[in-house]
């Protein structure tokens, strides 16, 4: 049953997809510039915001980018939750009200706002980036995106990212969330020392998915699972005994290193590093 608060909140994300269409519709051909917004401001609410920054497990370590920040209030939210970051937003309103409402919640020295296009933004310090942007630019972004370090986490309003599956997608009252995790690159083949024996990974990665083999002793067996969270990757492999042994570690460049709690420890390293 739909209780009145859940009919006002669905009909005000009806009324918000309603307004982005309508504005696509009449901008649709526009040139992208530096003064024409690329989705008009359109707020998140806040019981979406909290559950946003809740599916990115933001916190005290974290630094969170907001692209196209509105009036501020994903990275105020992050921002009392312990995390530093900016916002660039192409409004200057926009960026003004932000800067008042940060200092208003008594968050003004860990957080600014910076009047610029997003698309010249470095987003190199992101351990989060947080988005309700449109699904043409959440596209445009995607390259850049998987470049940043693996483990970033994205989180996204509404909007998905064509051919990038999420890791996690949640319904809050009516309206979509997205998280993906950059995932490690590891596509290529990796020798693994265990012991005394050497096994060989092959792997083929489809941005966090993976299929592959591993040959022991000359036998190729396809790989039962091989999982891919950030820089953490766990596989299972058949023994010669038939018997299967997981695998986990934590991938850095070229080389993957069996996690601390571990029984077996192994290091493996690519076959042609940097590929
Ligand atoms: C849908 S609103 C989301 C606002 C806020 N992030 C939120 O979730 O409440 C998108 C925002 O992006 C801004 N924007 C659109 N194109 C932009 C661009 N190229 N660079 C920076 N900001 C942009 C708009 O002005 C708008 O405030």
């Amino acid at each position: 049953m739909i209780i009145p608060h859940d009919r006002a909140v669905a009909a005000k994300s009806i009324l918000a997809a309603a307004v982005f269409l309508s504005w696509l519709a009449a901008n649709t051909g526009a040139q992208h510039s530096s003064v024409n917004p690329d989705i008009p401001y359109i707020p998140t609410p806040h019981e979406v915001v909290e559950r946003m920054l809740g599916l990115a497990g933001v916190g005290p370590d974290d630094f969170v980018i907001d692209l196209g920040s509105g009036d501020g209030r994903i990275l105020i939210g992050a921002a009392k939750r312990g995390a530093r970051g900016f916002g660039v937003e192409i409004d200057p309103r926009l960026v003004k009200q932000s800067n008042e409402n940060a200092l208003k919640a008594g968050v003004g020295l860990n957080i600014s706002f910076i009047q610029q296009d997003l698309f010249e933004t470095s987003l190199r310090p992101a351990t989060v980036v947080a988005m309700y942007l449109p699904p043409q630019v959440n596209f445009r972004l995607r390259p850049r995106l998987l470049e940043l370090g693996p483990g970033t986490h994205i989180v996204s309003h509404e909007f998905a990212m064509a051919g990038w599956l999420p890791d996690l997608q949640e319904n809050v009252r009516g309206t979509e969330i997205f998280l993906w995790i950059v995932p490690a690159r590891v596509a290529g083949e990796w020798t693994l020392k265990l012991g005394d024996r050497e096994i060989t990974l092959q792997f083929k990665q489809l941005f966090q998915e993976l299929t592959g083999v591993s040959r022991i002793g000359g036998v190729e067996i396809p790989l039962g699972v091989a999982r891919l969270r950030g820089d953490q990757l766990e596989v299972v492999v058949q023994k010669m005994s038939g018997i299967p042994m997981t695998l986990t570690g934590i991938v850095d460049g070229d080389t993957i290193r069996s996690t601390p709690d571990s029984d077996e420890k192994w290091i493996a390293l690519k076959k042609k590093p940097g590929d």
